[in-house]
């Protein structure tokens, strides 16, 4: 499938690597196509890589992955042109993280409602599925716990987009759990802060999350 990823931070090049890893063809979306890592990282996986702007990337998924800063996500949106995530698939995986000096980080929106309904409302022509904001970088591909594939929550509102998605987590390792409808962000979202704050306290981030039931 053609993916494009709109983002080229950790996380985009991250997904995007793991992505060509499963035969997918990607481009990752950012105002810098040149900029040198990308064009290290293009190379690295030629043919299957490219690179272009943010609306080159969503004009060329198929399927398209947001992995843009929290607090740019809308900006980055209106920069790729929301027509062009028209009738995708639309994985989101941002936190709308706030910075402070002297403390762990918050979210910019929660409880009533989630980044993830926002990116939805943006984007009213697509199928958005929340996957991905609860777990570090370092795990998201092929993720190794001595207990087993970790438990990855996806949230959204159309079930054929979330069985595309469950694929990809499938084929990346993961274990899924569909917490229903979009509005299932408004507790993945705030489950990044228990991770982020865990790591910040045991100074690691070698943990992911894992639903026990009987
Ligand atoms: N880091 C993690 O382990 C992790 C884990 C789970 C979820 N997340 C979430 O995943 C998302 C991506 O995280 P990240 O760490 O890969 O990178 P990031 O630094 O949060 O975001 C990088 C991307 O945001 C774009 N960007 C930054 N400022 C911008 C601005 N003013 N205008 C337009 N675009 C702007 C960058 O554009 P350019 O391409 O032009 O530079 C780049 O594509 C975040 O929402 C984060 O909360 C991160």
């Amino acid at each position: 499938m053609k993916i494009g990823v709109v983002g080229s931070g950790i996380v985009g090049r991250v997904l995007a690597t793991g992505l060509i890893g499963c035969g997918h063809e990607v481009m990752i979306g950012t105002r810098e196509p040149e900029r040198a890592d990308l064009v290290q990282w293009r190379h690295a996986h030629e043919p299957h890589a490219s690179t272009g702007s943010f609306a080159g990337a969503a004009k060329f998924g198929e399927l398209i992955v947001l992995a843009t800063l929290g607090s740019a996500t809308q900006d980055v949106i209106e920069m790729a042109g929301a027509a062009n995530f028209d009738g995708k698939v639309v994985i989101d995986a941002t936190n709308p993280l706030v910075f402070y000096d002297d403390a762990p980080p918050g979210l910019s929106v929660g409880w009533n409602d989630s980044r993830g309904e926002q990116v939805q409302r943006w984007l009213p022509g697509a199928r958005v599925v929340k996957a991905f904001n609860i777990v570090g970088n370092a795990d998201m591909v092929k993720p190794e716990f001595p207990c087993g594939p970790p438990d990855m929550f996806i949230a959204g509102n159309d079930s054929g987009a979330k069985a595309v998605v469950t694929g990809i987590l499938h084929d990346f390792g993961w274990n899924v759990i569909d917490i229903g409808g979009i509005e299932g962000a408004r507790v993945l979202e705030p489950l990044c802060l228990l991770w982020v704050n865990y790591a910040i306290s045991h100074k690691s981030r070698d943990h992911a999350f894992k639903l026990l039931h009987r």
